[in-house]
């Protein structure tokens, strides 16, 4: 296929990742309970018919929760939006936070941004400590499984598998991308090598000079990142004021006998375990994880 077309289909894939991103149903973000109350904080149920605002809801009485943790206001929370002296300039770069959302405009009602996604049956900040959207970024490292020195074929969907850099999440136990939050100022590229040296190969126990020659190893991998996804995610830790919205890149080492095949993973910080993971349509994963890899296996033609 000439460039063209490839960068056009490349960008007709992102288009309509983005069109699904704004027009996705959540679900985890209105099970029963909201994560970290000690399962005492209970969503006020929302029928999927009455999920999107426009559909009006009269007896809708949202519990209003936010952490004791949020509220003694760490460095990476937004004050109380009662504080005078919080003025938070929404749906723009505020100073070094960013309150745009990658979804276009979201609407402010009586003073707290609302999720664009619909009701969640919480209303406050959770456990996210901005209001609006909260940035994360997740890097998909992938390489293709291999046997005895070749790619590994799926024998029902005769399709070649590939495989991700996959953790155990500390708080939840669930397999995840090894993702995490955007800082305050930070390049989403940072933020992707940065969780992913964190998470997968516990860079914060290592010396400087280890560090310095594992960055070294993976520079190319990460130079060529592809942009998968950009938008809202479907977290359980969304409220109707704060919600998550992620990056998500694929670095894919093409190579069978590449750095990915030699690199030791280590889980460290938010993550327990760390394993290569078969990608398969099987697959639990955290929040809308499962979704962005699927989009990754598409884009490279693998088994799903
Ligand atoms: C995680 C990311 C995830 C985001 C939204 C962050 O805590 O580290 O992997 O995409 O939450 O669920």
């Amino acid at each position: 296929m000439p460039n063209e077309k490839v960068l056009l289909c490349a960008s007709l894939i992102l288009l309509s990742q983005r069109a699904l991103s704004s027009t996705m149903m959540h679900t985890k973000c209105r099970g029963k309970f909201y994560p970290r109350g000690n399962n005492k904080v209970i969503r006020f149920s929302v029928p999927d018919e009455k999920v999107r605002w426009a559909v009006p809801f009269p007896e809708y009485a949202p519990v209003s929760f936010t952490t004791a943790g949020i509220l003694a206001g760490p460095s990476f929370a937004d004050p109380d939006i009662s504080e005078t002296l919080f003025k938070p300039k929404w749906n723009e770069l505020d100073g070094n936070v960013d309150r745009r959302s990658h979804e276009g405009t979201y609407e402010v009602v009586d003073g707290y941004p609302r999720n664009k996604h619909g009701r969640t049956g919480v209303m406050g900040r959770g456990c996210l400590g901005r209001w609006g959207p909260n940035h994360a970024a997740d890097p998909v490292v992938t390489r293709w499984k291999i046997e005895n020195e070749s790619r590994v074929i799926n024998p029902v969907s005769k399709k070649p598998v590939l495989q991700f850099v996959c953790i155990q999440r500390k708080d939840s136990g669930e397999w995840a991308i090894p993702g995490g939050m955007v800082d305050p100022g930070e390049k989403v590229s940072s933020t992707l090598r940065r969780e992913f040296e964190e998470e997968a190969l516990d860079a914060l126990q290592m010396t400087a000079e280890e560090r310095q020659i594992v960055g070294q190893k993976l520079k190319d991998l990460f130079e060529q990142g592809k942009e998968i996804y950009a938008g809202y995610i479907d977290d359980p830790r969304n409220t109707d004021n704060a919600w998550m919205e992620s990056v998500a890149c694929n670095f894919h080492d093409e190579d069978l006998k590449g750095i990915l095949h030699k690199l030791e993973l280590k889980a460290g910080d938010d993550a327990k375990s760390v394993k290569w993971m078969d990608l398969d349509k099987e697959l639990e994963l955290y929040a809308s994880h499962k979704d962005i890899v699927h989009q990754v296996t598409l884009q490279h033609g693998a088994h799903w």
